[in-house]
């Protein structure tokens, strides 16, 4: 019997690897960089499984060319590249890596928020540049992590992980999200606001909400204009949650002490993005999961997910459930 035809963007670690092989037949589109577009519409036909990294958008389109598909495994844990009701409606499962990347995007937001705090960026360049010629009590001066008031918008498991760090930095935590969840609360000494207030009381903001209908554009001038003149913006969720370009009008025109991001409206972020020209902005190229343990747990959750699939068993993490009333 032949092996079941499974496409791959790109290579992932081993320890995904080992668990496809002899189980199926892995075709990869490109080892590192961007697969072609023109071999990915040519072999979707074929494909009865899939193994997506970030960065391709899987429309109704895409669904409808994928005629042997029965699983699209994402190596990541945000699905918001893919129409999930096409995918149901073509009875495909898509399956994704929740959990693995919790604590490296958690770590990746405190190193966002430390880094605009004390204004690595700029220090960093002056002292490379010659300017550290000698001590002073004014120069260099950062914000205090310690004692000021996180806002985390979204308190699943990662807004969760951010929450516990900042207790470590003496924050105090206050929280939004779609629904209150008291049973966190104590543990974390969090206190539960609406988004307003939180913007209105936050030093600093993480966002750590999924990418949805409700989300997006969330944080736009409005907001922006809403937060203190000292506050930070940090997001490590999906880019599309911020109006950029107001964030570029708030870093840049003080309404805001700066920000810190590893996500943005367009990935990757092309040179002539104006945020690049911001001091007062850090900027990371995607990289919250971009960690060893993590990148190895969502290469073994990636391909455990679709050897369940393909053998025909329920994947242990199914995004759209009710694909199994139709397969
Ligand atoms: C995810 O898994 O959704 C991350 O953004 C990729 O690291």
């Amino acid at each position: 019997m032949p092996l079941p035809k499974v496409f791959m963007t790109q290579k992932i670690q081993e320890a995904g690897m080992s668990i496809l092989k002899d189980k199926v037949d892995i075709t990869l589109w490109s080892d590192e960089g961007r697969p072609d577009p023109r071999t990915v519409k040519r072999d979707l036909p074929h494909a009865e499984g899939l193994i997506m990294t970030m960065g391709i958008p899987m429309d109704r389109e895409f669904f409808k060319r994928a005629a042997k598909l029965r699983v699209a495994s994402l190596y990541s844990v945000g699905y918001d590249n893919v129409d999930i009701a096409a995918a149901t409606e073509s009875g495909v499962m898509v399956t994704n890596t929740p959990g693995v990347l919790t604590d490296a995007t958690a770590d990746t937001a405190l190193m966002l928020m430390l880094m605009a705090a004390r204004k690595a960026r700029e220090n960093e360049r002056i002292m490379r540049e010659g300017g550290w010629t000698h001590w002073s009590p004014n120069q260099f001066v950062g914000k205090d992590l310690f004692g000021s008031v996180l806002g985390i918008v979204g308190f699943g498991e990662i807004g969760r992980a951010v929450a516990k760090r900042a207790l470590g930095f003496g924050m105090k935590i206050i929280y939004t999200g779609r629904t209150r969840k008291p049973e966190y609360e104590e543990k974390l000494c969090a206190e539960y606001l609406p988004l307003d207030e939180l913007l209105r009381r936050s030093d600093f903001v993480s966002l750590n909400c999924a990418l949805t209908k409700e989300t997006t554009g969330l944080i736009g001038e409005r907001e922006l204009r809403m937060m203190k003149k000292d506050a930070v913006l940090i997001n490590t969720a999906r880019g599309a949650v911020v109006d950029q370009r107001a964030l570029y009008s708030a870093c840049s025109e003080g309404w805001i002490w700066g920000a810190g991001l590893d996500v943005y409206e367009k990935e990757p972020v092309p040179m002539d993005e104006p945020l690049l020209g911001l001091e007062n902005v850090v900027m990371m190229p995607h990289i919250g999961s971009a960690a060893v343990s993590s990148r190895e747990g969502m290469a073994r959750l990636a391909a455990q997910n679709l050897v369940e699939a393909i053998e025909g068993r329920i994947p242990p993490n199914l995004v759209n459930p009710d694909v199994l009333k139709r397969i």
